[in-house]
Order: structure tokens, then C-alpha cells, then sequence
């Protein structure tokens, strides 16, 4: 039987890409299918704890026993991730938030006229960031981000977690064979702020959900003890 270790705890999970509309029928986005943040909050529920679980438009059904709250952009999922966040033990952020977003959005079709067209964007809040800063910081909640690079992996990645205060990261490679988008598996390395780390073999999402949720029990460990 699965162990309960994470009874009595609530764990938030960001899940699938966002969507940023130039118009109401043209967006940016990306490929996240949402399967990472989706096997998390299984995993998660499955041992004990409440959980949240906001994602972006994916194909995927809503976790039973998991409050899954549907967004689109990235400002939408902010506003429904930050209230959420702030009295939760474990805030696991797998969604591939769009990095910019249209400075005006239309709010009609545009036309399609002849030539180039400039669109104007503008950067998105980095969720995660802001979860780790100021007024939203809580001490002993764990905050866990993914990263996906093309290289210099791991020294961006722990850059990442200390610019992000994060507990740590697991990064992921968009060009390996079978993982990362859309894929059931994932290989991943966890990197720590403090730039050590350890490479896992390739595993199924749900397998990566398992070691992610037990590294987070030990952090906390870890903090509660200090
Ligand atoms: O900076 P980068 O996008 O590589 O960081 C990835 C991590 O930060 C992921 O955990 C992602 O969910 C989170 N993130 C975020 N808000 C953004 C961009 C990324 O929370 N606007």
C-alpha cells in the first residue's frame, strides 16, 4: 500500500502550457501536454495530501480526488495560483508558462492584410518567482520548479533555483528521444540552488512524481530540523 506521508499536507501543482491570445481566435503557446504536473498530483493525492491542481488547456481528465481548477493565460494562472499557494506545504510549478503575452490584446479578428505584421509583447510575472519573494515568501513551504535547456543545463538550473528560491529543480531536455513534451517518460536531473545534483535515469512521469514528492518530504525534513 502506498505510504501516507503526505497526510495532513496541501500541495499545489502547475500543470500544461499557457495560452496568450493575440486575438480572440490566435494565440502563443507551447507543447506541454500537461502529463508531468497531472502525474504529480496523482502521486500526491494517492499519499495523503490536499491538492490543487492549475493547468492550462490540456487533454487530460481531471484527477479524481484532486480540485483542479482549468486557466488559459499566464495572469490567470497566477491569480488562481498565488491565493492558493499561500497555505500550502509543497508548491510544485511544472507548467510551461508562456514567457510574454500580446501588450494589447484584440479584441476582434484582426484582418489579414498583405505583408509583414508586428506584434508587440510583453513579459508574463514569473509565477514561481514571486511565490519565493517578499510579502509571499513562507518559510518551510517547499517550492519546487522544472527547467527545460538546450545546454549548460545544470548551471542554469541552479542559477534558476536561487534567482527563483527555489528547493530545487528538475531539468528536463527538449530534444532527448521519448521524454519531456508529450511523452509518458521523463529524465531529468534535480539540481539544488547550491549547484549539486544528480541525474536520474529515464522513468515514467509518474515514477519522476514519486522521487520529486520524496525529495520535497526530505527538504522539509531538513527544515523543520534546522
Ligand atoms: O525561467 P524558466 O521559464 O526556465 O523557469 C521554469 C520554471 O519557472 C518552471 O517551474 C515554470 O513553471 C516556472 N515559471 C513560472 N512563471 C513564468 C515562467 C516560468 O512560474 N512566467
Amino acid at each position: 500500500s502506498t505510504p501516507q506521508d503526505l497526510a495532513g499536507l496541501k500541495v499545489v501543482v502547475s500543470a500544461g502550457p499557457t495560452r496568450e491570445y493575440l486575438d480572440p481566435v490566435r494565440f502563443i503557446s507551447n507543447p506541454s501536454s500537461g502529463k508531468m504536473g497531472f502525474a504529480v498530483a496523482e502521486e500526491a493525492r494517492s499519499r495523503g495530501a490536499e491538492v490543487v491542481l492549475v493547468t492550462g488547456p490540456v487533454n487530460l481528465v481531471d484527477p479524481e480526488g484532486v480540485r483542479t481548477v482549468r486557466v488559459e493565460s499566464a495572469l490567470e494562472m497566477q491569480s488562481a495560483i498565488v491565493p492558493e499557494a499561500q497555505e500550502a506545504d509543497i508548491v510544485v510549478m511544472t507548467a510551461a508558462v508562456a514567457d510574454y503575452r500580446a501588450a494589447a490584446p484584440k479584441g476582434e479578428k484582426e484582418a489579414k492584410t498583405p505583408g509583414d505584421v508586428t506584434v508587440h509583447l510583453t513579459p508574463n510575472p514569473d509565477i514561481l518567482a514571486g511565490l519565493g519573494e517578499g510579502q509571499a515568501a513562507r518559510p518551510g513551504r517547499v517550492l519546487i520548479g522544472f527547467a527545460m535547456e538546450t545546454h549548460a543545463g545544470v548551471e542554469r538550473a541552479a542559477l534558476k533555483a536561487r534567482r527563483k528560491n527555489a528547493d530545487f529543480i528538475l531539468l528536463n531536455y527538449p530534444t532527448r528521444e521519448g521524454t519531456a513534451f508529450g511523452g509518458d517518460d521523463n529524465q531529468v536531473t534535480l539540481v539544488r540552488p547550491d549547484g549539486s545534483f544528480e541525474d536520474w535515469p529515464r522513468l515514467s512521469k509518474r515514477e519522476v512524481a514519486r522521487r520529486l514528492l520524496g525529495e520535497a518530504v526530505r527538504v522539509r525534513k531538513v527544515q523543520t530540523s534546522s
